[in-house]
């Protein structure tokens, strides 16, 4: 059995052995990063020194870093989504590339002296080649030198061999994976080449991805284009827990050595019988409160609360508090198995040493609170239920789910999972416009008892954050696709954004964008705000720098006309914003500006209709 520890201590060594800085995991907090709210990838902190910044432990990086996506939260459960995980990586900062990269992992991978897998078990996968970067027969010809047969090397496009924005701008370059042949039985695989019958194998389970090494050479430009980097980068990722597994010949994350203790601990909470029953909720309760755990003991760490990283904490206690209920754990169960991690991974990670009293006195206060509510919130929630299963719409009205999360503190996410076990629906677009318009009531509220009626600035600067949308959307429009927001700046009196253009921006055209954002304006456009799985939001079209191919929540604000459903503008974005574009009242470009080479300035106020 190949322990958890060991992978982690025999890959770092390994890395150490060829010349690497061991560094420590950054935070799950990212820093300047307001559009994902955790890490998920061992190169997000890295992002800087992959783009040519000089890291201070040199060109050669090794390390584990703690990460956390929740972007298919709803997955956990099944047997191989966690929303916390551990990445091992190693990098070469415009250091080594290809050839050292490929021969390093196979060597981990294969040498006796490290994991020793039989190399006839391992298949690799090179980037097959597109309009914007070349076919990697390079990649392709080390494998082969390193002694890997044509046959189990397979060319795959950009949606599978590739790493990096799909969005915008950022580093990126194809990459090589690593997959494990499990040997397990699923029947013969389909298709006519090795290619073939390997992607059918990949789809139903026998083989594996241990292990990415990505080639990071390009940056994708604002015009879609993939210029070559200062410096050829090594990025590689290899998910410690699904490695474990895979390697022992488990068949679910959860049976690796380090989920253990924590999992006989749930069970021995349990009802008799009801951990068996409800193995999902056991593995829900048990990778919740890990993610829980290492939210809270983070240097950087964050208590419950309804915003950002507070909120996702939030839900995930609940949500792990309401499936500790299908296993019959009724009384405070949080701290007992938030000890069982901190014993576990106190050693590797000191920080949940550190804070271990912070980390349990928040877990207790949440559950306290939220137990307080649960039962009676159910009672209301059953009998909502119990009308909706009669009505023609089967979906649950977005009042109810607004009271259950303002006066039971019912998640809107939870209740929805909960109507769905019983095959029922649930407006949440309801609930986000209720909790909007709640919010826009309170903070006039605040306003107008904390400062006796004056005007707040805040109120001019939410006007002008949805002004500078406007403005970016109209920008587009005018000038062409290739406008986006470089920077901004807001402050109470103006909004300042600057955009990549080659040249100066005409009157005329200035007067067009004006008009334009003024007409959206005047049409009382609707400003609606979502919280979407990363992957989600990328689909979905909206602006913001995308640096990650894979993702948490992020918040994306539509301004649109909900009648015609036309859309005019849509990004990645923190707000706030107003609700209704005629809030705003007018907008008046004062300033237009070079201020670097390609880069325009807009200054712009807003004044009174
Ligand atoms: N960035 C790549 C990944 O996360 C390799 O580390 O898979």
């Amino acid at each position: 059995m190949l322990l958890s520890n060991e992978l982690r201590s025999k890959y770092l060594a390994f890395f150490k052995e060829k010349g690497h800085a061991i560094i420590p995991s950054a935070s799950l907090i990212p820093e300047n990063d307001p559009t994902v709210l955790f890490t998920t990838a061992g190169m997000h902190p890295l992002v800087p020194f992959l783009m040519g910044e000089r890291h201070p432990q040199g060109k050669r990086l090794a390390d584990v870093q703690k990460c956390i996506r929740t972007g298919d939260i709803d997955s956990v459960g099944d047997a191989w989504h966690l929303t916390f995980f551990e990445m091992l990586g190693n990098w070469s900062l415009g250091d080594y590339f290809k050839k050292d990269a490929l021969a390093f992992s196979f060597e981990f991978l294969t040498s006796r002296k490290w994991l020793g897998l039989d190399q006839n078990r391992l298949h690799v996968s090179v980037f097959a080649g597109d309009k914007d970067a070349p076919k990697d027969t390079e990649a392709a010809v080390i494998w082969e030198s390193l002694g890997i047969p044509k046959e189990r090397i397979h060319f795959l496009p950009k949606s599978d061999n590739w790493w990096g924005p799909a969005g915008q701008t950022g580093p990126c370059g194809p990459d090589s994976e690593m997959f494990f042949d499990t040997q397990k039985q699923v029947g013969e695989l389909v298709g006519k080449t090795p290619t073939e019958k390997f992607s059918d194998g990949c789809s139903k389970g026998r083989f594996v991805e241990i292990w990415n090494d990505v080639f990071m050479q390009y940056n994708k430009t604002a015009h879609g284009l993939f210029e070559p980097l200062k410096q050829k980068n090594v990025d590689t990722g290899m998910g410690l827990e699904r490695t474990v597994a895979v390697l022992n010949g488990l068949s679910s994350v959860y049976d690796i050595d380090s989920f253990k203790p924590l999992m006989q601990k749930i069970k021995s909470l349990s009802g008799a019988g009801l951990f068996e029953k409800n193995l999902s909720s056991g593995r829900i309760v048990a990778d919740h409160m890990r993610s829980a755990v290492f939210i809270l003991g983070d240097s950087k760490g964050v208590g419950p609360s309804n915003t950002d990283q507070g909120y996702v904490l939030r839900r995930l206690i609940r949500r792990a508090i309401r499936h500790g209920k299908n296993l019959g754990i009724e009384k405070d169960f949080s701290v007992e198995v938030a000890k069982v991690v901190v014993g576990q991974f106190g050693s590797v990670y000191s920080e949940l040493g550190k804070n271990q009293s912070f980390i349990f006195s928040e877990l207790d206060k949440e559950e306290k609170k939220f137990r307080d509510t649960l039962g009676r919130g159910m009672t209301v929630l059953q009998k909502a239920l119990d009308s909706v299963k009669q009505s023609s719409d089967r979906t649950l009205d977005a009042k109810i789910v607004f009271d259950l999360y303002q006066s039971y503190g019912f998640p809107p996410e939870m209740t929805g999972e909960l109507c769905r076990e019983k095959g029922l629906e649930v407006d949440l677009d309801g609930f986000q416009k209720l909790l909007t318009e709640h919010q826009d009531l309170s903070r006039k509220g605040a306003e107008q008892k904390f400062k006796g009626g004056l005007a707040d600035h805040s109120e001019e600067t939410t006007k002008l954050h949805t002004a500078t949308h406007l403005l970016n959307a109209a920008l587009r429009k005018v000038l062409g696709p290739h406008v986006f927001q470089k920077g901004s700046n807001i402050t109470a009196e103006r909004l300042r954004f600057d955009f990549p253009n080659p040249q100066k921006v005409s009157e005329d055209q200035l007067k067009q964008v004006e008009a334009l954002v003024n007409r959206m304006i005047s049409e009382g456009l609707e400003v609606k705000m979502e919280i979407l799985p990363y992957e989600e939001a990328k689909k979905s079209g909206a602006m913001g720098v995308f640096e990650e191919k894979y993702g948490d929540h992020v918040k994306v604000y539509t301004v649109w006309n909900p009648k015609t459903k036309e859309v005019f503008s849509k990004e990645l974005c923190g707000g706030p914003h107003v609700t209704n574009t005629r809030e705003i009242g007018g907008f008046k470009i004062t300033k237009e500006e070079g201020v670097a080479a390609g880069i325009r300035r807009i200054k712009a106020i807003v004044v009174s209709p």
